[in-house]
C-alpha cells in the first residue's frame, strides 16, 4: 500500500485529496495546524489515516515531522506539498507582515519540508506543488501570493535535476478558483466572496465552481506510478476557466 503525505489536509483541496486517496487504497498522512480541524478530518477518513499538526512555516516542527513519520513509516511514496494561505491585500497596502507570512508558510515552508523529506522518500517516489493560476492569469490583491506560488513553482525544474537520481519526480497541480475555507480565511468580505465565486461560476465552461474534490483525482494521477514519467509537468484544473 502507497503512503502519501498532504501537508494541509484537513480542509479544502487538501482533505478532498486525503479523502479520495484513502478511499481508494492509500495510506494517508495529513498536517496541518488547528488541532479542532485535524480531529474534525480524522473523524471523517478513518482507519487509513493518520494526522499531526505541525506548523510547516517552522522548521523545527518540520524536522519532528519528519521524524515521526519515519518511525511509525519508514518512507513515504507520495508528497503532496499543499498547505498554503491567501490574504486578500492591495500590492501597495502589503506589509511586510503580511508579505513575510505567506512568503515563510507557501515558499520557505514548501521549500524545507520538500528538503527535510528527500531522505525518507521511496525510490520511485513522487512529489506534487501545489501552485495556482495566478501565476499566469493576474489577480488584484494577490500580488505576494502570486509571487509565492511563482517561486515555488520556479524550484521544480531544479529539483527534478538534483533529484532524478534518487528516483524522485516533481510536478505542479495548478487549480483554478476553487470554492473553499480558503477564501474565508482570505479577509474579503462575504460579498466580494460571492462575486468572486458567482463569477467564475458564470464565465466557466463546466458551468459551476470548482471544488476540492475536482482535484483529488488529479492529485492520484501524480502520486501514482501512472505518471512514473512526468517530469516538472504542470497540470491545470480551472475547468476551463483561463483558455
Ligand atoms: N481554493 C482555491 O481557489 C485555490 C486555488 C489554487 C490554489 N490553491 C492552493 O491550494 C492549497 C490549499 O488551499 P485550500 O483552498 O484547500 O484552502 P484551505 O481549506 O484553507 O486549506 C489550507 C490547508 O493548509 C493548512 N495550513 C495553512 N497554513 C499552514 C501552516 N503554516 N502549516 C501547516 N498547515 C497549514 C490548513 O490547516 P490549518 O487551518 O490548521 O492551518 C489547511 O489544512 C493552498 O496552497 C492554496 O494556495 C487554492
Amino acid at each position: 500500500m502507497k503512503t502519501i503525505l498532504i501537508t494541509g489536509g484537513t480542509t479544502g483541496i487538501g482533505f478532498a485529496c486525503a479523502e479520495y486517496l484513502s478511499a481508494n487504497g492509500y495510506k494517508v498522512i495529513i498536517t496541518g495546524r488547528s488541532d479542532k480541524n485535524m480531529q474534525l478530518a480524522l473523524d471523517q477518513l478513518g482507519d487509513r489515516a493518520t494526522g499531526f499538526l505541525s506548523d510547516t512555516s517552522n522548521l523545527n516542527d518540520i524536522d519532528n515531522l519528519v521524524e515521526v513519520v519515519k518511525d511509525k513509516f519508514g518512507k513515504i511514496d507520495g508528497l503532496f506539498v499543499n498547505a498554503g494561505i491567501f490574504k486578500a491585500e492591495s500590492f501597495e497596502n502589503t506589509t511586510e507582515e503580511l508579505f513575510d507570512e505567506t512568503m515563510n508558510i507557501n515558499l520557505k515552508g514548501a521549500f524545507f519540508t520538500v528538503q527535510k523529506f528527500i531522505p525518507i522518500m521511496n525510490n520511485p517516489s513522487s512529489i506534487v506543488l501545489m501552485s495556482s493560476i495566478v501565476v499566469f492569469k493576474a489577480f488584484a490583491q494577490a500580488s505576494a501570493y502570486t509571487a509565492s506560488k511563482a517561486a515555488l513553482e520556479s524550484l521544480a525544474g531544479v529539483l527534478n535535476v538534483e533529484l532524478a537520481q534518487k528516483g524522485i519526480r516533481v510536478n505542479i497541480l495548478a487549480p483554478g478558483v476553487t470554492e473553499s475555507p480558503i477564501q474565508q480565511k482570505s479577509g474579503m468580505s462575504d460579498e466580494a466572496i460571492k462575486d468572486l465565486l458567482e463569477h467564475f461560476s458564470n464565465t466557466s465552461p463546466i458551468g459551476r465552481i470548482l471544488n476540492p474534490k475536482d482535484m483529488a483525482p488529479v492529485l492520484e494521477f501524480l502520486v501514482s506510478e501512472k505518471s512514473l514519467v512526468l517530469r516538472n509537468e504542470k497540470i491545470i484544473v480551472d475547468g476551463g476557466t483561463t483558455m
